[in-house]
């Protein structure tokens, strides 16, 4: 027990089980370890630890990092109020009087912040290396699909015919905003708050400049009372992994439309997918599915948080222990699904030709033929209304686009000659595309070459 001190009685069992963390704080442990080494190292330069106890500690603290990994030691939680606590008594256990002297201007509150912002950086940069790898994976698709012409969608009815290519850029588009926000995030996380105490520093001459430099942080947080308050970083990287989850999770429902026997333009490896018990024909892309049913969970833990946070007054309160439990679930499902989904798009198979036929004459292609109108000088609402006309005659006919003569168009518009069918043409829809950031497969190609670029740093 850490504050026994002052107490007759020792925390009731239940209420020590209740108040326990340390089935998820457990996690911190190679970081608790880390930081209290350097804690000790700095110590023994102020000269309040010798050199002899200094080695006691951090042998000590290696072998209880060892013992934990290997399984041999497992801290208990009817025993620990948390893996800090947890760690000091063990410590305490293998090193005896010296242990005592680890604490030494320090308290959990900052102890505890300081484990949590280098775990955040490295989760980080976990996820950072992932995004990329996925965002590798998709511009690989895409360069085979430049040309697959696909659909594009409003509303989820047939808007303008465009590229696989293209689809998979707008994700790769998506993906680097993500990895903005989680070097952001990483950013805001980059601070040492080491040597705050429990809200308003010591006086004891600790070195901070030291402890931060060592832990490999940017800079020492310049307020003890914010030091061990903050949790905005948290908040943070529970909002990248909320917004990444978001997007794979429309990209897990696009997933699941395309392998349907109704869109039929992709087939998922059986190695991504899963059978019925009962219906033997079935393949189900369950694995899209839990990417999109676990985003839910991940919008809740960044909500939790802010919940826990909003009336909380300056500095520490016991609610914050709350926040390590949304956080480490948050990363493993970011995490695991963008793994999940990457492997799914590796080992995709892509039906090219699905759209060929279908979009043959398709009315996908009438804004190509309003704006065909528009360069003849007829202003663009007069235009949308002529081919509304030659939409309307040709569902009347119950024909498609390029089934219409020319003097089917005449009849509605004497402006239109035999230029004008090349707008029905499918096979041409993505090069007729002239600006910045269309599908023209020529600008794709481009984009594909400036992604592949910037992933590599
Ligand atoms: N396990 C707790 C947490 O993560 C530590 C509490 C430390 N501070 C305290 N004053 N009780 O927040």
């Amino acid at each position: 027990m850490l504050w026994g001190g002052r107490f007759k009685e020792s925390l009731d069992s239940e209420a020590l089980k209740f108040s326990s963390s340390i089935q998820i704080d457990k996690t911190l442990l190679p970081e608790d370890i880390q930081g209290s080494k350097v804690h000790a190292s700095m110590l023994k330069t102020i000269g309040i630890l010798s050199d002899e106890e200094y080695e006691k500690i951090s042998n000590g603290l290696t072998q209880i990092e060892e013992e934990y990994l290997s399984g041999l030691w497992k801290p208990d939680e009817s025993i620990y109020e948390d893996i800090h606590s947890a760690i000091e008594s063990k410590l305490n256990e293998l090193i005896g009087q010296a242990a005592g002297k680890l604490h030494t201007g320090r308290s959990r509150n900052d102890q505890i912040i300081t484990a949590v912002r280098l775990w955040v950086k490295k989760a980080c940069e976990e996820i950072l290396e992932v995004q990329k790898e996925f965002q590798n994976t998709l511009l690989k698709l895409a360069e085979d699909n430049t040309t697959t012409i696909i659909p594009g969608y409003t509303h989820l009815q047939r808007a303008q015919p465009i590229s696989f290519a293209f689809h998979l850029l707008a994700y790769v588009e998506m993906l680097g905003r993500d990895c903005e926000r989680v070097k952001f995030t990483s950013k805001m996380a980059d601070e040492s708050p080491l040597g705050s105490g429990a809200l308003a520093g010591s006086t004891l001459p600790l070195d901070r400049e030291f402890t931060c430099k060592e832990l490999g942080f940017n800079n020492p947080s310049r307020n003890a009372l914010d030091a061990v308050s903050d949790r905005d970083f948290l908040l943070e990287f529970l909002n990248s992994c909320a917004i990444g989850m978001m997007h794979l999770s429309r990209f897990a429902e696009e997933i699941v439309l395309w392998s349907t026997s109704e869109w039929k333009f992709i087939r998922l490896a059986d190695s991504f997918t899963t059978g019925s018990s009962l219906m033997p024909q079935k393949k189900n892309s369950d694995l899209a599915e839990l990417t999109r049913g676990k985003t839910g969970r991940t919008f809740g833990n960044y909500m939790a948080l802010l919940t826990t946070m909003k009336g909380l007054p300056l500095s520490y309160n016991r609610d914050m222990q709350e926040d390590k439990e949304s956080v480490f679930d948050s990363f493993n499902t970011y995490y695991s699904c963008l793994k999940m989904m990457k492997g799914m798009m590796e080992t995709v198979n892509v039906n090219k030709t699905r759209y060929l036929d279908e979009l043959k004459g398709d009315f996908s292609l009438a804004t190509d033929l309003a704006d065909w109108l528009v360069l003849k000088g007829i202003p663009f609402r007069q235009a949308h209304h002529i081919v509304g006309k030659v939409v309307q005659l040709a569902e009347e006919k119950g024909i498609l686009f390029d089934e219409l003569t020319v003097e089917d168009l005449k009849a509605i518009h004497p402006i239109f000659d035999m230029s004008a069918m090349e707008c029905f043409e499918i096979k041409t829809a993505l090069e007729r595309k002239k600006t910045f950031g269309s599908p023209n497969p020529k600008m794709v190609s481009e984009q594909i070459s400036f992604w592949k670029e910037k992933v590599k740093d």
